[in-house]
């Protein structure tokens, strides 16, 4: 099948691309610097001439609470008007546990005014709500920076490797739309705070990191299970343990920008 990957430049993006190469499918990682712009339309009408599927793994390039909203809104809009007209039978989007549950936030905002153009379109699709990436896990800390300490509430979190929601994804596009959502997340449960301890305690990063019940996460109050997934979730295998041993986990991953956002305390 043709499958075209719009953000297949990205961190899951690339990841998907991969893995749906390897199953014998014809992956087209769509991007700005590949030539295709979801908001302008540059690119869109070409890419996806004979695509069976198409996988919506972007992210808006900017942090502002209006400026996501218009990247998800448009940049949706002018995916599901291309696929119309190109016939495509399949559309998938990436979006997060949660996401009706954080209407507080800007970034979640957005993302529900993107789900919510998928669900009304008549594209037959498929929304994959993931936990968060482990790979996150330094750039949250980053952005939860209060007087030089990281404040997190003490909630529970069940977040997952980037490579796993590359492998969830892939499943789903290669499957029959559910016209529904399909949520994936991480083998086991933590704390939010504690994990992002470990996280910054294996890069060997000083700064302390406190419980605070105050602690926003992007601009939303959590509660105990916010961030937690469903019984049905389909769950990732690789062990945050497993995934902080390996070589590319010694390293810091750029925050993710948009979903950095807006994660804040009320201090
Ligand atoms: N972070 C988390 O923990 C988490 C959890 C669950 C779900 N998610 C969701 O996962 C998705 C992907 O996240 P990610 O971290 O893989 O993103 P990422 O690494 O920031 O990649 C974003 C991709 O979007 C592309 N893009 C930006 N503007 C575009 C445009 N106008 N037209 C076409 N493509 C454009 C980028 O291309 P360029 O590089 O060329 O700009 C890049 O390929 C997001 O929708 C996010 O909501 C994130």
């Amino acid at each position: 099948m043709k499958i075209v990957v719009i953000g297949g430049t990205g961190l899951i993006g690339s990841k998907l691309v991969n893995k749906l190469r390897e199953l014998g499918h014809e992956a087209v990682a769509a991007a700005p610097n590949t030539g295709v712009n979801t908001v302008t339309g540059e690119g869109l009408a070409e890419v996806l001439k004979g695509a069976s599927v198409v996988v919506d793994v972007s992210n808006s390039p900017s942090w502002d609470d209006a400026a996501v909203l218009q990247f998800f809104e448009t940049s949706t809009r002018n995916l599901l008007t291309y696929e119309a007209s190109a016939g495509v039978g399949h559309h998938v989007a990436l979006s997060v546990v949660g996401t009706d549950r954080l209407s507080e936030s800007g970034y979640f905002r957005a993302k529900i005014a993107q789900e919510k153009l998928i669900k009304e379109s008549s594209i037959p699709y498929s929304i994959v709500h993931a936990t968060q990436f482990f790979e996150f896990l330094k750039g949250l800390a980053d952005i939860s920076v209060v007087d030089g300490k990281v404040h997190l509430p003490h909630v529970l979190f069940q977040p997952m490797a980037a490579d796993d929601v590359a492998t969830g994804v892939g499943r789903i596009a290669v499957g029959p739309s559910v016209n529904g959502i399909v949520e994936i997340g991480g083998p086991e449960p933590f704390r939010l705070d504690e994990l992002v301890r470990r996280r910054l305690a294996s890069l060997k990063d000083p700064r302390e990191v406190i419980a605070d019940p105050n602690a926003l996460y992007s601009g939303a109050k959590l509660s105990e299970r916010t961030l937690v997934p469903g019984d049905n979730a389909r769950l990732g295998e690789t062990r945050f343990e497993t995934w902080v041993a390996q070589p590319a986990a010694q390293v810091p991953s750029a925050p993710p920008k948009a979903t950095a956002v807006a994660v804040g305390s009320k201090g």
